[in-house]
């Protein structure tokens, strides 16, 4: 079959022109001796005439409905001028069709193949097809297809080798639950998915490799959110003999080209921000920070401790702190009843409610500024540089819930009165320097920050002795954060057996747990293994906000639902019985 070009690429160069086309019918308008057809095709839309002049061809019209693929022959001319269509890219000319085909009919669409169609997520995966005829998800998977385009390009520049690791691993813990995947050779055997290639890439430093890069496929059973796939891919590397400081450079040149080549933005690595992980803590309660937002939450413990405000006085007391934010001119903005519906939302993270107070010309308004006498307000006043028109909003108590309470908060009051400042719409910041442990209130234990084997500070390696408190330590991570997303999560890693085995020791493993899990590690880090670090990007959270969405499904060809099932082919399934006797597997009858 010959094809000039694509239908959505046809323009006024091509006026006075035989072309070839072929695609789908997005709309037809039937006149009876005049027929106009929107032909669709992966670049855009282009209008097609079908006229009496060439009776074969306007027969064919008269059967064409909407999703047929269709294929013609015509010739291009220039629209009048009132019939031009700003909107599309073929708008000034349209095409008078001499010959056509139809190659394929279509049922009805069971939605509208456009942008605005109000169809349930749901039906939208099942006929994901369909979905993925839309603009704008074919505009989401190109911007998707150029980073990986412009990530291997920059890393083949950069001597990068591109180096596949296996999908049939053996579990390495990241956090998450593995995917296992049963072993029919060796029934009660499984391998496991990986949740990254963490454990290869540092083996293939060992191996002197100098520089690995991969597009990897990520295996995690945890709870879903809109920027969580049990299946996600990473853009992952690693190097050698590179401090910390020369691997975030690296990143930084390589975000930039992406930047530059994806979204035409000129990213400069100079005003990528820094922060500890302390400072981001403080600042804005959260380890990954929307800088684009121009408030931060500030610390009144010293203020609220004396308060004559109860609920202040006793969050201190017992140890807690008080915070504020102070949000520009959101005093008008919300009433009462829309400060309570932000009390009840902080609810989910702990928060016992929500103390508030507006700012006047005259002073403190709200039903807790009976509190604040003439010193008090003006203390507050100065500490938070509020001016009239501005809503204070209070956290109160133990620092985490506040924390995570005002930083919900300053999200949600940002989004609500258009704060986002958009004059800086890409903010990178690097946040560095984290504790190497965290406490995990769903494991009630202390965990890895990162995972098992990042890099302690050099002067915090002490911690990991034995009579010390390892929780103490720092280590060498960073994390690369977008506009209040985590981007990327990268270290320094152990690349000494006594070091991993101390660290190991801390996380409570047991020498013959660790040797169980991580012989194979701690075997070859006995042969000489160089320092070593890397980085892994979240491709498809890279490729949602460049692409303006807000969830990643709709960066991704085949996603799975919030249920973590695909509703196209029903995964995952039921299998045949002679499949679970081969793998020597018994499936227990659910407990109804
Ligand atoms: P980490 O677990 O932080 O680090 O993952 C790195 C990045 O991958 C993305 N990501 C996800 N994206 C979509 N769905 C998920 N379920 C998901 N989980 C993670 C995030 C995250 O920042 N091996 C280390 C990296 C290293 O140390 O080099 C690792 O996997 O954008
Ligand atoms: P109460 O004295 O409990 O009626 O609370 C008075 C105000 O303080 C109400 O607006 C509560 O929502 C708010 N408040 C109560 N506890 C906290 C807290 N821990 N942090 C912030 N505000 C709170």
């Amino acid at each position: 079959m010959k094809r000039t070009t694509y239908a959505g690429l046809v323009d006024e160069q091509y006026v006075g022109q035989t072309v070839q086309l072929a695609g789908w019918v997005q709309k037809r308008r039937n006149f009876g001796d005049l027929v106009f057809v929107d032909l669709r095709d992966r670049e855009g839309l282009l209008q097609l005439t079908f006229s009496a002049d060439y009776p074969e061809a306007l027969d064919l019209a008269q059967k064409m409905r909407n999703e047929y693929v269709i294929q013609i022959e015509g010739q291009v001319v220039a629209r009048q001028a009132s019939q031009v269509n700003d909107q599309i890219h073929s708008g000034k000319v349209e095409v008078v069709v001499t010959s056509a085909k139809i190659l394929a009919e279509s049922k009805t669409p069971v939605f509208d193949i456009a942008d605005d169609v109000n169809a349930s997520e749901e039906l939208k995966l099942e006929y994901r097809y369909l979905d993925l005829r839309r603009p704008q998800m074919q505009k989401n998977l190109r911007v998707r297809s150029k980073i990986m385009a412009v990530a291997t390009k920059f890393m083949d520049e950069h001597d990068f080798l591109n180096i596949e690791t296996p999908y049939l691993a053996k579990s390495t813990p990241e956090g998450a639950r593995d995917y296992l995947v049963p072993s029919r050779i060796y029934p009660g055997s499984f391998y496991a998915l990986p949740q990254s290639p963490q454990l290869f890439k540092q083996l293939l430093m060992g191996a002197g490799y100098d520089r690995y890069f991969q597009i990897a496929r990520c295996f995690r059973d945890e709870d879903l959110r809109g920027d969580r796939q049990p299946e996600f891919t990473q853009l992952d590397m690693e190097t050698s003999f590179l401090s910390a400081a020369e691997i975030q450079d690296l990143v930084n040149h390589w975000i930039q080209a992406i930047m530059k080549e994806v979204v035409g933005y000129d990213l400069d690595p100079e005003q990528i921000d820094r922060l500890t992980w302390q400072e981001a803590m403080d600042r804005f309660g959260t380890d990954k920070p929307d800088l684009r937002i121009p408030y931060e939450l500030k610390d009144l413990s010293g203020w609220a401790q004396d308060s004559a405000f109860g609920v202040f006085a006793k969050a201190v007391e017992a140890g807690g702190v008080v915070k504020a934010l102070v949000v520009p001119g959101a005093a008008d903005h919300y009433s009462r009843k829309d400060i309570d519906k932000l009390g009840q939302y902080i609810e989910r993270f702990g928060a016992k409610g929500l103390a508030w107070l507006k700012v006047t010309a005259e002073g403190l308004n709200g039903p807790i500024a009976k509190f604040f006498d003439d010193a008090a307000t003006a203390e507050l006043l100065a500490a938070t540089a509020a001016q009239p028109g501005d809503l204070l909003l209070f956290g109160a108590g133990r620092a985490d819930i506040v924390a995570a309470s005002l930083d919900a908060l300053r999200r949600q009051t940002a989004q609500d009165l258009d704060l986002i400042d958009q004059e800086r719409p890409w903010r990178f910041a690097w946040i560095v320097d984290w504790p190497l442990f965290e406490y995990s209130e769903d494991f009630d234990r202390w965990i890895a920050a990162h995972h098992p084997f990042t890099m302690p500070n050099e002067e915090d390696l002490h911690y990991l002795d034995e009579g010390e408190d390892p929780h103490q330590a720092h280590a060498q991570s960073y994390d690369l954060v977008l506009n209040g997303y985590e981007l990327g999560s990268g270290s320094i890693r152990i690349h000494r057996t006594d070091i991993q085995e101390k660290m190991l020791r801390a996380l409570g493993f047991s020498h013959e747990q660790a040797e169980a899990a991580f012989g194979f590690l701690l075997k070859g880090m006995e042969f000489g293994f160089p320092p070593m670090g890397g980085i892994a990007l979240g491709l498809d959270r890279l490729a949602m906000l460049l692409a303006g969405q807000e969830n990643i499904r709709e960066v991704i060809a085949f996603p799975k639902n919030s249920k973590a099932t695909e509703p196209m082919t029903e995964a995952p399934g039921p299998v045949a019985a002679s499949q679970l006797a081969e793998l020597g597997i018994q499936v227990q009858a659910e407990e109804q």
